[in-house]
């Protein structure tokens, strides 16, 4: 069972800053939604007031229509991977992993089972016998990542969870995040915006603890998306391949760069490659480099743009 999540007008001062202004945001059962913004905008606060970390100056945050409040007295479960997560150095990653499956209630037998089964969602099953104190920056955050995961919460917050991956553990993120769509709902904040791309749904922007801009991904990216084809020479026949493309629409943007345009919600740039690869490779074009576009960092900057 997955949780939806509504934070209303929500605010959390320091002294004089408002860390949190005001904020307002809903998202989906089952998303998995970006949490994206500025250094500063409010990220970590809002995760730590939804977390019970802080306390908020006014507002509400509802679980499934639940308050918050409410749904972790009566025991209701929420993942979260803190920004600057701690563990003990010099208990195994198994000890650790199986505290927390105790404090969530579980007993001996049902909370092994539990260990074993977010060791191995998180790609630590071989790591299991070490020590958090010998495990590199990437690997930490890996362990909290499976610490987030333990009781199989309906909503699973991710605090900068790629933050130091190597690229192999960023693909292995990718599928861990993979196996828990459709089971669970997932907020993941980073600044890696071509990443949460692809990993994401849903996107909320927040600047100066404000919502600034929320939605589907698809809807998020805009009207229009491009790729855009570098040729080793001058390409003609672009009216053809106009016609055999349409609606896409297409231009040269120098003698040997030609660019497709379409629409991200009626298409993938996966699909647009599929055809004009054929096309061009066909046409004996030799293909030097294609490009699509990071349209969420176009849109990003669009909804924070203070000019
Ligand atoms: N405990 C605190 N005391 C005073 N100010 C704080 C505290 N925690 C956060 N702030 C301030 O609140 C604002 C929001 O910080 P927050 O950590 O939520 O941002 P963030 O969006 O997570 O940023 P980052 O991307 O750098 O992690 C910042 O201006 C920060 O300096
Ligand atoms: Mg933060």
């Amino acid at each position: 069972m997955a949780a939806s999540l509504a934070i209303k007008n929500l605010s959390r001062n320091f002294g004089a800053l408002k860390a949190i202004d005001d904020l307002s945001l809903e998202i989906p059962e089952l998303a998995v939604a970006a949490f994206v913004g500025a250094n500063g905008a409010g990220k970590t606060t809002t995760f730590s007031v939804i977390a019970g970390f802080l306390r908020a100056n006014s507002g509400t945050i509802e679980i499934s229509g639940e308050d918050v409040r409410a749904y972790r007295r009566r025991g209701g479960r929420m993942g979260l991977l803190p920004q600057d997560v701690q563990f003990y150095d010099e208990r195994s990653i198994y000890r650790q992993l199986k505290m927390f499956a105790l404090l969530e209630g579980l007993s001996g037998a049902a909370a092994d089972a539990e260990v074993d089964r977010v060791l191995e969602l998180a790609h630590l099953t071989e790591k299991a016998k070490e020590k958090p104190g010998a495990l590199s920056r990437g690997m930490k955050a890996r362990l909290g990542v499976a610490q987030a995961l333990i009781g199989d919460p309906p909503i699973i917050i991710l605090d900068e969870p790629t933050a130091g991956l190597d690229p192999r553990m960023l693909a292995e993120f990718r599928k861990t995040i993979d196996r828990l769509r459709g089971r669970s709902t997932i907020v993941i904040s980073s600044h890696d915006l071509s990443e949460l791309e692809t990993l994401c749904d849903y996107v909320c922007m927040i600047d100066h603890g404000k919502l600034v801009r929320q939605g589907p991904l698809r809807e998020m990216l805009g009207a229009s998306s491009t790729v855009v084809y570098e040729l080793e020479s001058a390409l003609t026949g672009v009216e053809d391949i106009a016609e055999k493309v349409a609606p896409w629409k297409v231009r040269l943007l120098e003698s040997n760069k030609l660019e497709v345009s379409f629409d991200p919600r009626e298409h993938k740039a996966a699909d647009v490659n599929a055809a004009l690869l054929k096309i061009l490779l066909e046409s004996g074009a030799a293909i030097r480099n294609v490009r699509s576009e990071r349209t969420l960092e176009q849109s990003y900057f669009e909804a924070t743009d203070k000019d």
